[in-house]
């Protein structure tokens, strides 16, 4: 299958089967995400890989949005002292590019995956923080969860011409942010 396929088909997965995910994959995951571009290639990148059913369940409960049942969680963090000397504000795209490629890989080894956000937003952060024993230098942009998929997803693409111009933008256009009644699930 080529890599377009695996584009379309990584779709979010929230439920999963009670199979582990090997140990060969996980690091074939982590090798994909660290092949990601970084800005001037600083890679201020950590990752916390989470199978322990025990700490697994102290995340998923602090976690509003993320209490999906996967047997990996792959936190993606951003390592303040890494990202110093003046690249410190690309960390966000640099982690973004990690976790995509987690995302991608899953589909390429045969697993579901759902990216579960935490930074910006402090009131998720900080309880991560706590479950994984986070320093406040590091900070966790967000959580891959990973394993075998428990569900069917088509897969799809979103591509909407209105949102392409040609050659200039046209501030005459308008759209609205995503299309009427579109579940965001
Ligand atoms: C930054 C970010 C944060 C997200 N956080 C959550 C989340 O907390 N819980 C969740 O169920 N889905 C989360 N998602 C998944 C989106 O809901 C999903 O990507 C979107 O609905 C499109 O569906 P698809 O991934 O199947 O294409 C997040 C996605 C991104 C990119």
């Amino acid at each position: 299958m080529d890599i377009l396929e695996h584009i379309m088909m990584r779709r979010s997965i929230r439920s999963y089967l009670d199979i582990e995910v090997e140990e060969e994959k996980i690091t074939q995951l982590l090798q994909a995400s660290m092949a990601a571009p970084t800005a001037c290639n600083n890679q201020p990148w950590e990752f916390i890989v989470v199978n322990d059913k025990e700490i697994l369940n102290k995340l998923r409960n602090k976690l509003t949005f993320g209490k999906y049942n996967a047997p990996l969680a792959i936190v993606v963090c951003g390592n303040m002292e890494l990202a110093k000397g003046g690249y410190e504000n690309y960390w966000v795209q640099d982690c973004s590019a990690a976790m995509e490629n987690i995302l991608l890989a899953a589909s390429g080894l045969g697993l579901g995956s759902i990216w579960i956000g935490v930074y910006p937003l402090p009131s998720v952060i900080k309880p991560v923080r706590e479950v994984l024993n986070i320093p406040e230098y590091v900070i966790p942009l967000g959580i891959a969860y990973v394993g075998y998929t428990d569900e069917n997803k088509e897969p799809r693409t979103q591509y909407n011409e209105k949102r392409v111009y040609n050659q200039q933008y046209a501030t005459t256009r308008k759209h609205r942010a995503r299309p009427k009644n579109l579940k965001h699930l």
